[in-house]
């Protein structure tokens, strides 16, 4: 029997040695995982990243399922969502996954986000893995923008006419702009088709490909860690961190209980409360599209909302087309708007963590004003949240220059 075993283990290393002769299987193994040396300090926030990478892999699987039994067509989609609701075998059960798991992936990449703000993980030498990050954030409200608009329910269909007609405010080439991301002269059947292709196809493909890159430029400069100090200026004879420690198996096994306790947080939303009370599925979605009846109150799904009260704060269309999109925007300038040599909001003067804090607190009002219908009061409070939120970015040369921070350790605590 022993010799069995031994056998067998003896063949696999066998088909090991024979595929890393020909193919980089150690070396990646290696380079990424047991030799990869990750600050032995992480902490909660750093279990945001292989959460993403998890619920991404839950949205490509459940999505391949339904795609099996949705109907791309303005004629067929709502129906064929509630076929698969009532009729597929546990078609309910891949469904709001897949709904859940949208939502799910915003709530925890504005985690992995925020923790970037909160060690300054932006900073040189990672102006390459923020940038690959940010490209992930605009590719993903993409797909979750075109993905919303599938069940063909009346908010995906007047969600989708609102934001495309938006283009139309743009001077000289709006109106045909807008006409050319719909196909038609309004929503309709070509736009369904369209965005169908898009969500199941092109944006997930742009996702897998870009992940890469983000993992890869990570692992070239190395993680940053709550104590933004680099973990590569202090080796040991043999070139190892001295306050690094091989991902495998110490961050595998870390991650691995992140992933757990996220999965009973995630399943517990998919039995109990699938629609979050319209958080995550929207009660005018469950009312098939009507081209002819606008729903009395059009808000877009909460991962959208801090953007959509800017938007709606500027009274001007064109300015609050351009006021939302730099809004977007202005995060991929953080690398070049903080001048400040201290990395990690630990060590860092009183005007960083004020600014943050402030900017947070905004954020998370206009995400609930961009839920609330218009009142002038409403209104008023976006555009003083509005402005906190753009001071935070446009007065962060000043405030990060002149900032009393503290002296940072040499070695992670
Ligand atoms: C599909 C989406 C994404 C996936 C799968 C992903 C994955 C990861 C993983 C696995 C890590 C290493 C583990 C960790 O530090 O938590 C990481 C690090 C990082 N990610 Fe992402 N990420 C995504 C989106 C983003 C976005 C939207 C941003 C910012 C705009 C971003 C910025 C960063 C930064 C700055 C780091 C390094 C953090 C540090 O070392 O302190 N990522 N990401």
């Amino acid at each position: 029997m022993a010799d069995l075993g031994k056998q067998v283990v003896d063949g696999l290393v066998g088909v090991r040695d024979w595929v890393d002769d020909r193919f980089p299987l150690m070396k990646g193994w290696n380079e990424h995982l047991a030799k990869y040396y990750a600050p032995k300090n992480f902490n909660f926030w750093y279990f945001f990243g292989s959460l993403a990478l998890l619920v991404l892999v839950i949205q490509i699987l459940t999505g391949i399922w339904l795609t099996m039994n949705y109907k791309p067509s303005a004629e067929d989609a709502f129906a064929s969502v509630e076929y698969i609701m009532r009729d597929v075998d546990w078609g309910w059960f891949i469904r709001y996954m897949h709904s859940t798991g949208a939502s799910a992936f915003f709530v925890v990449i504005y985690l992995h986000m925020f923790r970037a703000l909160l060690y300054g993980s932006y900073k040189k030498p990672r102006e390459l893995l923020w940038l690959t990050g940010m490209a992930l954030y605009l590719v993903l409200m993409g797909e979750a923008f075109f993905g919303y608009l599938l069940p063909w329910g009346q908010m995906s269909y007047w969600g989708a006419q609102v934001i495309i007609s938006l283009f139309g405010a743009l001077p000289i080439i709006g109106p045909d702009l807008s006409e050319w991301i719909r196909g038609d002269f309004v929503v309709s059947d070509v736009t369904l088709n369209r965005f169908f292709s898009f969500h199941v196809i092109a944006f997930p493909l742009l996702i897998c490909g870009i992940v890469g890159a983000h993992i890869l430029s990570l692992h070239e400069v190395g993680s940053n860690n709550p104590d933004g100090v680099e973990i590569k200026k202090n080796k040991n004879a043999e070139g190892i961190p001295l306050d690094g420690i091989p991902f495998h198996p110490y961050y595998t096994v870390k991650d691995i209980v992140g992933a757990i306790v996220f999965l009973i947080i995630f399943f517990t939303v998919v039995f109990f409360a699938p629609e979050m009370g319209g958080y995550f599925l929207e009660h005018a979605n469950f009312m098939p599209a009507d081209p002819f009846k606008t729903p009395e109150h059009i808000a877009p799904v909460w991962y959208f909302t801090p953007y959509y009260a800017i938007l709606r704060a500027v009274p001007d269309q064109l300015g609050g087309v351009i006021a939302m999109g730099a809004a977007v925007m202005a995060f991929i300038f953080l690398p070049w708007l903080d001048r400040s040599p201290v990395k990690s909001s630990r060590y860092r003067g009183m005007n960083y963590r004020i600014a943050l804090t402030l900017f947070v607190i905004s954020f998370l009002i206009l995400g609930w004003l961009g839920m609330q219908p218009v009142t002038p009061l409403f209104t008023w409070m976006a555009r003083i949240c509005g402005l906190i939120y753009f001071l935070f970015f446009i007065l962060m040369p000043i405030y990060t220059a002149h900032d009393n921070d503290k002296a940072v350790p040499d070695r992670v605590k």
